[in-house]
């Protein structure tokens, strides 16, 4: 099943001081979604943003909210960030031992509903609740930090996900988060991944606008495949 690519510029690497700029220039660059990293300094090592992050972007922009929480118990968040505008509620596997429950939740609450799994959890931890997704991110760095490099064993479980979603007929997004750059996104586009985060590889750059606009055309046919 083949979606079109989604290019979604993580805000973790945006400029806080100029935020609403740096949004426009993405939007400018064709960006499909806004990625929002949600860290609690306890899943993983770093503190972020919470709702009124959320909020704010809403305000600022008509993009879909990507919101991804690296955060336990993620079901406390569901309906203050769904109430903030998010668009798509994607939390860890590793956080939770309820996930059935919680994607059920999110889709209630009207949001698309992900899951994220770290570069060591096993994709055969899906297996049995691939009808309750909207979205699977496969992290190819460990969570925590921007501008890390790509696990290149990220490729193969992108592609072993893809023939499992096509197997099951599901239309899940398959994300891919960490590393993505001009260099890693082709690999992880013909393995079959649709949604691309970036953050520093868009942010950083001299003109994030038309990077946005590269990482895209890197991705050959458009569509997932
Ligand atoms: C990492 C976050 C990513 C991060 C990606 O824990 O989930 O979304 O912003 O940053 P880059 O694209 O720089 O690896
Ligand atoms: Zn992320």
């Amino acid at each position: 099943m083949a979606n079109p690519v989604k290019i979604a510029p993580s805000v973790l690497s945006a400029d806080l001081v100029k935020l609403e700029e740096d949004i426009r220039e993405v939007e400018r660059g064709g960006a499909d979604w806004l990625h929002v990293d949600v860290m609690d300094g306890q899943f993983v090592p770093n503190l972020t943003f919470g709702a009124a992050m959320i909020q704010a972007l809403k305000k600022i922009s008509d993009l879909p909210l990507d919101v991804h929480l690296m955060v336990l118990e993620p079901e406390r968040y569901i309906e203050p960030f769904r109430d903030a505008g998010a668009d798509v509620f994607t939390f860890h596997q590793e956080a939770t031992g309820h996930i059935q429950r919680h994607l059920t939740a999110v889709r209630q609450a009207g949001m698309k509903a992900g899951l994220a799994l770290n570069p060591s959890t096993p994709l055969n931890t899906i297996e049995d609740i691939v009808e309750d997704l909207d979205l699977l991110l496969i992290m190819s760095v460990n969570p925590g930090f921007a501008a890390q490099k790509y696990i290149p064993s990220a490729t193969a479980k992108i592609a072993r996900a893809r023939k499992l979603i096509d197997e099951r007929g599901s239309s899940a997004h398959i994300e891919v988060d960490g590393g993505i750059t001009l260099n890693t996104i082709e690999a992880a586009q013909k393995a079959g991944a649709d949604v691309f985060v970036a953050g520093s590889a868009v942010f950083l750059a001299d003109d994030p606008s038309a990077m946005v606009g590269e990482l895209r055309k890197r991705c050959h046919k458009g569509v997932a495949v």
